[in-house]
């Protein structure tokens, strides 16, 4: 249908054509001398109007109450122009085969149903418009992150689903290793297919892969390997959190697109960040604008406008004691109090990007260090980390980035402070070891403005010496950052729906696991 009706002519340059159309029965509406059947095949959001009046073959299928929403049809016909206001085109039918019909209890008539009730129906609700339309925006999103990273040669990595390590060190894995044989008594009765020790503990060195194993909660620390030999990589994989948040921007299990930057700063993280957000939206909305204009009508008003600006504007910057500053003097009452060295809550996100500016997406960088993860670097204050966190109106957190940590030493320390097992970090520590940076700490913030002291044309100022020097250490060390965007927040962002598990095909959270 979209082949039909899409581009300027909307069909028109169709008239007289014969043509053949297979879609699912959305409506019927029957007159005394025609009945109109929309049909839709998940190609665009547009129906194809076809009209068939008793002199067609089949119409007996209609007499007798065969074709109901929900049916499977073939029809054929000839491109007439249309006297509705809805399309410039319809289909006069020859020719009507009913593919698989459709049992009166079909629950999605016409009638409006809430989002609520289609989730209990998350198997038929992409015959909906509006699950059509994510879905194939989704898609588009999808499609222009591939694009956007192979443009700017970027490797795609696969980064491992089953892991024994804890990238955030939140300990929000699910675990994966306790069933052993697949035999149906086994899933009758999963407890007592553990195998235990004498006294009652989990004897892991029977389970299947001899130790505790998690589904990963981030695909980033694997990559970090394959930046530290390809030097930009990115990953694009589900990722899963045993996070017992019921919120709409929550999931179980989510996407999550990781960028991986070998001999790159905080400032590249967030100039490959904002550059990737904004390519996406654009591609977005120029390529899905029939979709686009549906969310802008029926799901958030002004949302192409506002998507438009993030393509044309430059994201705020501002650093994490700035932002607590704005949220202390703001006149908002906020449920969680603020202070330096708080989390930043969705409502105080929010505030920042919808109400302090205005709309405009915010990177807030330098966050205190006990409320990151142990990876990022640690600043020269030694209280603050070079993390980044860009908030969006709506989604509030849609990534969340750092630049690594790459002095060993102070990785090990970090570990050690967050009470997380150093052995089991044992081969991401060895990145480290070889190649990464280890004894040019002081050297290493040289490299880091390398770039700039080169753009400044300023090198009369350096001696020769130094400029050497920075070359060399360049040679020997790998300051790195990457970032991680959660898919469905992005999409939640580029549609404006309200709530993540609209975003997602069959959305996993607390207590929801069907389909
Ligand atoms: O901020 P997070 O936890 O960062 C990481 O996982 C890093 N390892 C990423 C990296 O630097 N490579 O998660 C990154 C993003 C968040 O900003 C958010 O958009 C999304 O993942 N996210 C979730 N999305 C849906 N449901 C959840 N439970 C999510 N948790 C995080
Ligand atoms: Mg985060």
């Amino acid at each position: 249908i979209s082949e039909i009706k899409g581009g300027e002519s909307e069909g028109l340059d169709r008239l007289g054509q014969t043509l053949t159309v297979r879609g699912w029965v959305r409506t019927l509406r029957v007159q005394s001398s025609v009945t109109f059947i929309e049909v839709n095949d998940g190609s665009c959001l547009s129906n194809m109007q076809c009209v068939i009046d008793s002199a067609a073959e089949g119409y007996d299928q209609v007499e007798s109450g065969l074709i109901t929403t929900g049916a499977s049809v073939c029809v054929e016909g000839v491109v007439v122009p249309s006297q509705g206001k809805k399309q410039k085109i319809e289909l006069k039918v020859n020719k009507l085969v009913t593919v698989g019909k459709s049992d009166p209890s079909f629950p999605i008539q016409k009638k409006k149903v809430t989002r609520e009730f289609l989730r209990s129906k998350a198997h038929l609700r992409p015959r909906t418009n509006t699950f059509g339309a994510v879905a194939r925006v989704r898609n588009a999103l999808a499609y222009a992150t591939h694009k956007f990273f192979q443009e700017n040669g970027f490797v795609w990595i696969s980064s491992p689903i089953i892991t024994a390590s804890d990238c955030e060190g939140a300990g929000e894995q699910f675990c994966v290793t306790t069933l052993i044989p697949s035999s149906k008594e086994v899933i009758d009765s999963p407890a007592d297919a553990i195998p235990r020790t004498e006294n009652g503990l989990i004897d892991w060195s029977q389970d299947f892969f001899e130790k505790p194993a998690f589904l990963t909660v981030s695909g980033q620390l694997n990559a970090e390997t394959y930046a530290t030999a390809l030097t930009d990589v990115y990953t694009f994989g589900p990722t899963f959190r045993a996070e017992n948040s019921n919120t709409s921007r929550h999931l179980a299990e989510f996407w999550m697109i990781e960028p991986e930057l070998a001999f790159a700063d905080l400032n590249d993280d967030m100039a490959c960040a904002t550059a990737y957000l904004q390519y996406v939206v654009k591609h977005v909305l120029e390529n899905c604008k029939e979709d686009m204009d549906f969310f802008n009508n029926w799901i958030e008003k002004g949302i192409i406008d506002r998507l438009s600006d993030v393509v044309e504007k430059s994201f705020v910057r501002m650093t994490y004691t700035d932002a607590v500053e704005l949220l202390l003097k703001s006149k908002k009452k906020f449920e969680f109090p603020v202070k330096w060295g708080c989390d930043l809550q969705s409502e105080h996100e929010r505030y920042i990007t919808e109400e302090a500016f205005n709309g405009c997406p915010v990177i807030i960088t330098d966050y205190p260090k006990d409320i990151k993860a142990f990876y990022m670097r640690l600043n020269d204050d030694g209280k603050t980390v070079a993390a980044m966190d860009m908030l969006v109106p709506r989604v509030g957190e849609l990534i969340g980035g750092s630049q690594r940590e790459e002095r060993l030493d102070y990785l090990e320390n970090r570990l050690d402070e967050q009470k997380l097992n150093k052995e089991s970090f044992w081969w991401y520590l060895d990145l480290r070891r070889y190649g990464t940076a280890i004894e040019y700490q002081k050297e290493m913030l040289q490299v880091i403005h390398a770039e700039k002291i080169l753009a400044d044309s300023v090198l009369s100022q350096y001696n020769i010496n130094s400029i050497i020097l920075v070359l060399i250490v360049l040679f020997y060390l790998v300051p790195h950052a990457g970032f991680g965007l959660g898919f469905e927040r992005l999409v939640q962002f580029a549609t404006g729906m309200d709530n993540i598990r609209d975003t997602i095909p069959f959305p996993r959270a607390p207590g929801s696991a069907e389909f």
